[in-house]
């Protein structure tokens, strides 16, 4: 198993993964499947804003680990929320292909996404998780993430109320850049430092 920055070409895969989460689970609070092609440019849209989006894939066979069956997981952030003083926060998620799980793939990508919050100069990450997904609790506890919030009946699927658990991991006190670059004037967004992105 290889952790990798997913180009276009792992869409397909990420599509499957997304899907079963959407039809099948409360990992994820959507109930409207994509296509392929919704992804690719979700991806897109991940890395314009400097955001990482990550695969792990199978390239056993020694293939390209670009086929829909070769993605095993993808995990990923973007913004926490919408305003200025909040840029140096992310939200994750992270996802392993059904039949997959309990590998040790979730803690790989997670262990692989903290490092690249970290070396972009991330401050604190945070995970909404349903509260009674034990698989994500216990991943995110393993990688020291802690519970901080706890909101009750904040949404819904398949017909019941359900809890949202906040998980978060502080990485640095004061982050890279610190708070203070907020006050001189930084411009909004998440970027203090690029993404680099390998070539195809
Ligand atoms: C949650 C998820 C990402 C974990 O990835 P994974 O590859 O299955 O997890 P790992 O094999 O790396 O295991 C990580 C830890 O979680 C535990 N774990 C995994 N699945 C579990 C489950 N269903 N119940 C309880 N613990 C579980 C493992 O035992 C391990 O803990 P340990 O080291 O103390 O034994 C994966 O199960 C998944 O994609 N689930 C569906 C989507 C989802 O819930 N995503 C999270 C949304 S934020």
């Amino acid at each position: 198993m290889q952790i990798l920055d997913a180009t276009a070409a792992h869409a397909p895969g990420i599509t499957v993964i997304y899907n079963h989460a959407v039809q099948h689970t409360t990992a994820i609070w959507n109930e409207r499947t994509v296509d392929a092609c919704d992804r690719r440019a979700w991806i897109a849209d991940r890395h314009d804003h400097g955001f990482p989006v990550l695969v792990a894939v199978d390239r056993a066979d020694g293939g390209t680990g670009e086929g829909a069956d070769d993605v095993l997981g993808y995990a990923t952030y973007g913004p926490w929320r919408p305003h200025d003083g909040y840029r140096h926060t992310v939200e994750h998620s992270v996802y392993v292909r059904e039949g997959l799980q309990g590998r040790g793939t979730g803690t790989a990508l997670l262990g692989a996404l903290v490092d690249r919050a970290r070396a972009q100069g991330i401050h604190v990450m945070i995970a909404g998780v349903d509260a009674s997904n034990e698989g994500s609790v216990r991943l995110h506890e393993r990688l020291g993430f802690e519970q901080t919030g706890l909101l009750r009946e904040v949404g819904t699927k398949f017909g019941d109320w359900l809890d949202l658990a906040f998980l978060q991991l502080i990485l640095e006190p004061g982050g890279a850049a610190g708070p203070s670059a907020a006050i001189q004037g930084e411009s909004s967004g998440i970027r203090t430092a690029p993404v680099t992105l390998p070539r195809a």
